[in-house]
């Protein structure tokens, strides 16, 4: 499958079952899961993870890439040290669907101890569906990681 259809997920201990859930869900819709783990709920360190699925998005093997930890927050931190990457944190839809239309999110983060299952697919289906609309946005965006205009 082409890198386009790639989708890398990752997160800590506090967020594996969720995490299984989504891959499946989004395998379900034509997208290939490349779930980097891990798979055993010993304890773990967030920054790692975050780390391992940014460092396939910026590298081009993946086209997004879906990061969950306990808040959401701490896996968003580690995943946005990458160069290139933007993922940010979302418990609503509305927000899911803005970080790809205005700010080309290429990952998203999502707190497994925050929020429900249901709500996280619909959380990701709302990201998955949207694309970044470019215009006045891609000069911001090139703001993120180039020197201010
Ligand atoms: C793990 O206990 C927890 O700190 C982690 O999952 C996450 O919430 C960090 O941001």
């Amino acid at each position: 499958m082409t890198a386009s259809k790639r989708i890398v997920l990752s997160s800590d201990h506090a967020a594996i079952a969720m995490r299984q859930t989504i891959a499946r869900h989004i395998e379900a819709q034509g997208w290939e899961a490349v779930d980097i783990g891990p798979v055993t709920p010993e304890s773990t360190h967030y920054p790692l993870h975050g780390k391992a699925a940014a460092e396939k998005v910026a590298s081009g093997d993946c086209a997004l890439g879906i990061v969950l930890c306990g808040t959401g927050q701490g896996i968003m931190m580690a995943a946005n040290k990458v160069s290139g990457i933007r993922c940010g944190v979302c418990f609503d839809t509305f927000s899911a669907r803005m970080i790809r239309q205005h700010n080309d999110a290429n990952m998203l983060s999502l707190g497994a101890r925050v929020i429900g299952e249901e709500l996280a697919l619909s959380i990701v289906d709302a990201f998955l569906g949207a694309e970044f609309e470019g215009g006045r946005h891609a000069t911001r965006v090139a703001m993120i990681e180039g020197p201010a205009a």
